[in-house]
Formats: structure tokens, C-alpha cells, sequence
């Protein structure tokens, strides 16, 4: 089974997505460019996004074969295939081959499981040791704006570090506490985040853990810088 499936944190995601988009409307300039998707997932999330915001397009790749078919099945089934388009395979080898304007704006809710090695539930998940590899790629891919989900288990402060060290602000997030899932609750994923809360690379209470869905940005058009913010509210006492 290789379709990713939490209900409460694809909401999250999607509802996050959707209120920053609206709120840096003007900044992000997504009625004209569009933006683009690691990680469709079954779609169901930003399919409804895409819905609510008519002048929206979404680029969006999976490296999941049965993602990639109930994502088309579901975006059919809510009308907007003409402005969510989904393609099989890695978002990096896939988001700058289309020629044309370059997007400002990456959007994803990625893979973000710590663990030694993707010998797990769904190796698709795998972040990396440190669980935020996926993260520390799209920032350095070269988007002035990276909306992306950052795990209080994951090294997030390791996270917000190269993002200032490449010029990213945090402009915004959200936060939501969330219970352990199936694929973090895995014996051998919990024992390794464990380690890596031990070692002052995250946050994690004893049932669940916090997801902030935040907005990195490299534009002088958006003011501030929530980063220090951000830490705090994603952490957990151990
Ligand atoms: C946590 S799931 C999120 C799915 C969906 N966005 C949601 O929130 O419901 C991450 C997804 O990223 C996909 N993925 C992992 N590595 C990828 C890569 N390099 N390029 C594109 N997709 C990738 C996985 O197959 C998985 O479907």
C-alpha cells in the first residue's frame, strides 16, 4: 500500500494552504503563475483548495504510482482537472522541465518520517535521518516562497537555520497538535524520534506531536520574520 492516508493532517495542510495563498494573495502572485506540488498524495486536500479558488492552478508530482491514480480520480470527481494536473514521478527531476515562466511558489505537505533508513510502513514517506531532507531540498530548489508542513520531530529548528543561512523569513504559519498516525507510530520510527528529541533535534509529546504548515519566504515585499515564533509553537515538552 503505497497511498498516503491521515485524514486530520492532510486537512490541516490543505486548510493552511488555502488561507495563506488568500492572505499573501497580492505577494505570492499565484493567479498568474500558479504554483507547484511535491507530494499529491490522494489530492483530496488541495482538490478542494483548487475548488474554493477559482483562479488557482496547481502543478503537482508523485512519486507514487496508486497516489498518482486516486489523485486523478479524485480531482476528476471534484471538477478540477483543467487547474490540478498530477504527474508520476520526482518532483525535482519533474518541476523545471515544462519550459515556460518560472513558478515562485512551491506548496507541500512532504515526506517527513525520521528514521535510519526507508526500510518503513511507506518508504515514500522517509525524510531522511533527521526527517526534514525533503524540506532542506525544496528550500534550496530555488523558490522565492516555500509553503511547507515542518514537524516538531523533524530538526525543525535545523530547518529554520538554512532557511535564514539562504535568505528565507518565516512570513506566517499554522499550528495544530496531532496524534501519533501509522506511519509514526511505527515501533522503529518512535524509538528513533525519541533519540533524535533526546539530542535537541525536535519536539514530541508521549501521544502526538505538532505540524505547523509555514510560509518561508525570500520576497522583500513581505514583511517580518516569525521564525522564532514558529520554534515555539511547535514545541513540546518530551
Ligand atoms: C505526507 S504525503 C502528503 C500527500 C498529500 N499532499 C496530503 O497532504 O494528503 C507525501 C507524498 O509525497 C510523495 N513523495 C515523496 N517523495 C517525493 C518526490 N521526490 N517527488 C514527488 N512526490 C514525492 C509521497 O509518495 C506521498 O504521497
Amino acid at each position: 500500500m503505497t497511498l498516503f492516508s491521515c485524514a486530520d493532517e492532510s486537512a490541516h495542510y490543505g486548510f493552511s494552504v488555502s488561507m495563506l495563498l488568500q492572505q499573501y494573495r497580492d505577494q505570492l502572485r499565484w493567479t498568474d503563475d500558479g504554483v507547484v506540488e511535491l507530494g499529491t498524495g490522494d489530492a483530496t486536500a488541495i482538490a478542494d483548495v483548487v475548488a474554493g479558488l477559482p483562479e488557482l492552478r496547481v502543478r503537482s508530482f508523485d512519486i507514487s504510482a496508486s497516489s498518482v491514480a486516486a489523485a486523478r480520480a479524485n480531482i476528476a470527481a471534484r471538477g478540477v482537472a483543467d487547474r490540478y494536473t498530477v504527474e508520476l514521478g520526482d518532483f525535482f527531476e519533474g518541476a523545471d522541465s515544462a519550459g515556460g515562466l518560472p513558478v515562485s511558489t512551491v506548496i507541500a505537505n512532504p515526506p517527513y518520517i525520521p528514521a535510519p533508513d526507508g526500510d518503513i510502513l511507506m518508504p515514500e514517506l522517509w525524510g531522511g535521518v533527521h526527517g526534514n531532507d525533503l524540506v532542506l531540498r525544496l528550500l534550496k530548489a530555488g523558490y522565492t516562497n516555500v509553503l511547507v508542513a515542518v514537524p516538531s520531530y523533524s530538526d525543525p529548528g535545523g530547518t529554520v537555520r538554512t532557511a535564514t543561512d539562504l535568505g528565507y523569513r518565516v512570513a506566517n504559519f499554522l499550528a495544530m497538535g496531532l496524534d501519533y498516525g501509522r506511519y509514526s507510530s511505527e515501533p522503529r520510527v518512535r524509538a528513533h524520534i525519541r533519540a533524535l528529541c533526546a539530542e535537541g533535534r525536535g519536539w514530541s509529546g508521549e501521544d502526538g506531536y505538532m505540524v505547523a504548515v509555514a510560509l518561508f519566504t525570500q520576497d522583500p515585499d513581505i514583511p517580518g520574520d516569525r521564525s522564532a515564533q514558529l520554534l515555539r509553537a511547535l514545541k513540546l515538552p518530551g
